[in-house]
This record gives C-alpha cells, sequence and structure tokens, in this order.
C-alpha cells in the first residue's frame, strides 16, 4: 500500500473508532472490500447493508479496491478490532486458520452447489467456530464467485506444457502454491492489492481469478488470455471482527447475523446469470478464452495426487477430507 493510502486508511480508522466510541446507539461501520466495484464482493456487501441499515438505526459503508489494506491485512486489523467487517476471498482467510483449506484443496469444490453445500452446512458451522478462534473473525456471510480461471498476456494456454516458463500470480496461499507447482510452475505470492500493477508492469504474466473478479478489477486492460481451469471454486466470505460483534448489543448482533445471511441468500441466485454476462463481455472487449485439453485430466490429475496428501493434517485430518466428501456425495480418499 502506499504512503498516501496508508495516510487515508488511517484517517478512516481513527474516524470509524471515535464515532463508535460516542454514538452509543447509531455507530459507523467500515466494511473493507478487496476486489473492485461491480464484482460479487462488492453486490455482497451492499446486499448487506441494504438489509442491516433496514433493522437497526446504524450505518456502514463499502471501501472498494482494498482502500483498508491488503486482504490479508484486513484480518489482522479485524482480530484486533481497529477494522469492522472485510469481504475477501477465501484462500485469503486459510492462512490464518488453515481448517479453512478444506474449501480451497484443488478440485474438492465442483460446482455452485458444492461450495454451497459445504459453506452452508454442518461443515461450514465447524469452519466459522474455527476461524473465530484461530484469527479472531466471525464469517457472517458469503459471495459465491464461480471458478478461478487462469489469464495471462502471453499465449491461450490448453496443455501444462503450454504453461511453461509463464510467470503466474498466486495469493500467499500454500495450497494454491503447491497446485502451480504440481502443474510445474514456480508461481509468484503477491499480495491482491499489488496485483493489477504486476500484470500491468509486466512482473507477472497471468494470475487466476473468477471471471467477476477479472472483469471488477478491470483485467482485460493487462490480459489477454484466459483458460477455463475448474481448480477453485471461489468463495469470498464476509467477516465481521469478533471483538466488535461481542460490544454490540444483542438487537445489532441479530441484525448482523441477519443481513449477512440474506446477502448470502442474494449472492447465490446473482452468480449464475452475472458471469454469462461477463463472459460475453470479455470476449467482445478482445480476451480469448480457452478450455483445457482432454477435459482437464491432466491438471485435475496431477493436482490432486500431488497436492490433498500435503494438507491433510493442515484441514483436519484426511476423515475431514472424507467427511466433506461424503457431505458431496463423492468417494473417499
Ligand atoms: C486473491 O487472488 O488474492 C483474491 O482471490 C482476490 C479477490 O479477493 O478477489
Amino acid at each position: 500500500m502506499s504512503i498516501n493510502n496508508r495516510i487515508a486508511k488511517a484517517l478512516i480508522l481513527a474516524s470509524s473508532l471515535i464515532l463508535t466510541a460516542n454514538t452509543a446507539s447509531a455507530a459507523k461501520f467500515n466494511i473493507a472490500v478487496g476486489d473492485g466495484g461491480g464484482g460479487t464482493q462488492e453486490a455482497l456487501g451492499k446486499k448487506f447493508i441494504e438489509e442491516f441499515t433496514a433493522n437497526t438505526n446504524h450505518s456502514a459503508k463499502l471501501f472498494l479496491n482494498g482502500q483498508l489494506g491488503s486482504e490479508q491485512d484486513t484480518i489482522n486489523d479485524a482480530a484486533i478490532g481497529t477494522l469492522d467487517f472485510s469481504i475477501l476471498a477465501i484462500n485469503n482467510v486459510t492462512p490464518f486458520s488453515p481448517s479453512v483449506g478444506v474449501l480451497t484443496l484443488p478440485y474438492m469444490i465442483q460446482s455452485l452447489d458444492d461450495a454451497i453445500t459445504l459453506t452452508q452446512g454442518k461443515l461450514g458451522k465447524e469452519l466459522i467456530e474455527n476461524t473465530k478462534r484461530d484469527a479472531g473473525v466471525r464469517i457472517i456471510g458469503w459471495a459465491y464467485s464461480g471458478f478461478r480461471v487462469l489469464s495471462n498476456s502471453k499465449r491461450p494456454i490448453k496443455t501444462l506444457a503450454d504453461l511453461k516458463g509463464l510467470v503466474v500470480r498466486v495469493p500467499k496461499n500454500e495450497i494454491m502454491i503447491e497446485t502451480y507447482k504440481s502443474w510445474g510452475v514456480n508461481p509468484t505470492p503477491m499480495a491482491w492489492s499489488e496485483t493489477f500493477t504486476g500484470l500491468q508492469q509486466g512482473v507477472i504474466d497471468g494470475q487466476d481469478n473468477p471471471y467477476i473478479t477479472i472483469y471488477a478489477m478491470k483485467f482485460d486492460e493487462v490480459q489477454k488470455y484466459i483458460t477455463n481451469v475448474r481448480y477453485l471454486f471461489s468463495i469470498e466470505p464476509l467477516i465481521v471482527s469478533e471483538s466488535v460483534f461481542q460490544d454490540q448489543n444483542k438487537a445489532t448482533q441479530a441484525a448482523i447475523l441477519a443481513a449477512g445471511k440474506a446477502a448470502t441468500a442474494f449472492s447465490a441466485k446473482s452468480l449464475v446469470s452475472g458471469e454469462a454476462k461477463i463472459k460475453a463481455e470479455l470476449t467482445k472487449r478482445g480476451m480469448e478464452i480457452t478450455d483445457p485439453a482432454n477435459g482437464e485430466k491432466e491438471w485435475i490429475e496431477k493436482a490432486t495426487k500431488a497436492v490433498w496428501p500435503k494438507f491433510y493434517k493442515s484441514v483436519g485430518g484426511k476423515d475431514k477430507v472424507n467427511d466433506a466428501l461424503t457431505i458431496l456425495g463423492r468417494d473417499k480418499v
């Protein structure tokens, strides 16, 4: 983050603390958003604010585009209570609460239905408890953003051989780093807030994120090719600082939880139509979209074989992985 951004962030957070302290009844909450406008994170945030403010006398404001810090930084800020809420990708939560990694094992989630089943059922409840315990933040809603497709500025990628030599940015997330390694690439871990500039300056050639995020971040200005890989379905939680949550009275807490639920339902409904429109728009803007060869077979085999066993321990054991597979109606490993 630049010095100007740091100063702006400090001023925003300080004014919010003064406001919260001085107004026992009506507080103003800040919500950090990692992506730019037009994506699923903003949609989730807007719906949350609409529901929350309709049922309380509080207000809340979104700060888009990482204005309040990188996604991983917002977890730290929320944990110590200097930030109220954040909307960020699940892969940026995993480093703080490793069991959440079960949602980001490559090819674990194979559809929107799988994503909804895992996040809103028994396993999701357990992950929410773990995140509270490990990271000091409470997940109160989920945005569903679609598969993270691979974009790059160099060439169409169909096979793992095509990937060779490409400099690909990944979040600072061990599961994703190991996935690329299994595909024969040594990826470049980089904060989300630095990724657009990295692509623009050619420090990195490519990255992966959902269509909706590529659109919201205007990556079509710096990327030409997209490959429809389906190794990771992007889920983007809305988190609240647990200490901020505990400081609220019962009615406000209930309103926060209800608004998070309503925003989640809204996100699941809007993904399908939104994604199709955006894909068409990105094609119109000149992006070339390709499918991986042979139904992605070699990508799937390499990643699941090499990566899953490395993370059984951190996600809570092989049994936890099998629980998830059973919930999804798939064979155990
Ligand atoms: C990342 O790649 O770091 C995140 O997925 C970006 C996002 O939150 O959209």
